[in-house]
């Protein structure tokens, strides 16, 4: 199937990624969030994440202004129904996407792929709230997702030949790397990623290593680009310890064990880069 228009449900820091990346590759893309401020907001990141490129010689300012035609906004969700491509990328939490699911349906051509970026809730359970689990299936991007080269694809257990099959073009087609992953809690990135994150915050928590020696360690001794409470605060620590939470009751082992400190920033509101405020100050 050909996949000419795209609608993003969610216009934060992977909304608007995704709409660049998709807009970038000659796609329309309709951006939907339920807030005017979101959208004008993830409008000037674009702008700015475009004009970086074009400041690098990546693009030049006639692809940037293309690129920037292709993406229209809207607050109502009856509107993405005409697009061939759903990429639901809204906070991660389970009934807040399947309220999305359950709105858009009745507006949706039969033959839409819906897709959820979603970075760890399991693709079959939120397919099968659906109408067509069949082209449901994981389009999970990384942030930065302009720059990040990874896309992991998720095979729901119904999702059917031809939708996996489009999806990977699309994804050849946005110039980046498909990795084929299984359904199962946190997919492949995240399964790894985030225990790693999660066992940095428990050797802060036991005083094996301060903040900054913990980063140091992994910059560089592991030659990581970022040290990993570096890369909490940029994912959020609200992100990963729900993505602890569901590796914890998804595979039902204490190794996925959430550090109690890592609960105790979240709940102080300490969520990372986004509150100004996590393992790093940014006030
Ligand atoms: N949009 C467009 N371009 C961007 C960008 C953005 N938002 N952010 C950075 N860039 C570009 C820069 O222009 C620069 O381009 P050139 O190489 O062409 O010069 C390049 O990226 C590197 O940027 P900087 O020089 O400014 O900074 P840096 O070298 O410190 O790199 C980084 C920044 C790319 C974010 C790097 O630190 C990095 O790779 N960090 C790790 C990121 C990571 O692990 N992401 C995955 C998180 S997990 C995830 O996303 C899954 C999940 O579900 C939680």
């Amino acid at each position: 199937m050909e996949i000419r228009s795209v609608g993003v449900v969610g216009a934060g820091q992977m909304g608007n990624g995704i709409a660049h990346v998709f807009a970038l590759a000659g796609y329309d893309v309709l951006l939907n969030d339920i807030s005017e401020e979101g959208l004008q907001k993830a409008l000037a990141t674009i702008e700015k994440n475009l004009d970086r490129q074009v400041s690098r010689g990546k693009i030049t300012a006639e692809v940037k202004a293309a690129a920037q035609a292709r993406i229209e906004t809207t607050l109502k969700l009856a509107d993405l129904g005409q697009c061939d491509l759903i990429i639901e990328a809204a906070t991660e939490r389970e009934t807040v996407k399947q309220a999305i699911f359950e709105d858009l349906l009745p507006y949706l051509k039969p033959t839409t792929i819906l897709t959820s970026n979603t970075s760890s809730i399991s693709i079959t359970r939120l397919a099968s709230r659906t109408d067509r689990p069949e082209k449901f299936m994981g389009l999970h991007f990384m942030n930065p997702v302009p720059v990040m080269q990874l896309v992991e694809l998720i095979r729901g257990i119904a999702t059917d030949q031809d939708t996996w099959d489009t999806m990977h073009e699309v994804v050849r087609r946005l110039g980046k790397t498909a990795a084929s992953a299984e359904d199962f809690p946190a997919f492949i990135v995240n399964r790894i990623l985030i225990p790693m994150i999660n066992e940095a915050v428990y050797t802060l928590y036991e005083g094996v290593g301060s903040v900054k020696s913990i980063d140091e360690s992994l910059k560089l001794g592991a030659n990581h680009p970022m040290g990993p409470l570096e890369l909490a605060d940029f994912i959020g620590l609200d992100t990963c310890l729900a993505i602890m939470n569901v590796l914890y009751d998804g595979l039902a082992d204490s190794k996925y064990r959430p550090c109690p400190l890592l609960v105790k920033y979240v709940e102080a509101g300490w969520l990372g880069r986004k509150s100004q405020r996590g393992f790093y100050d940014y006030r």
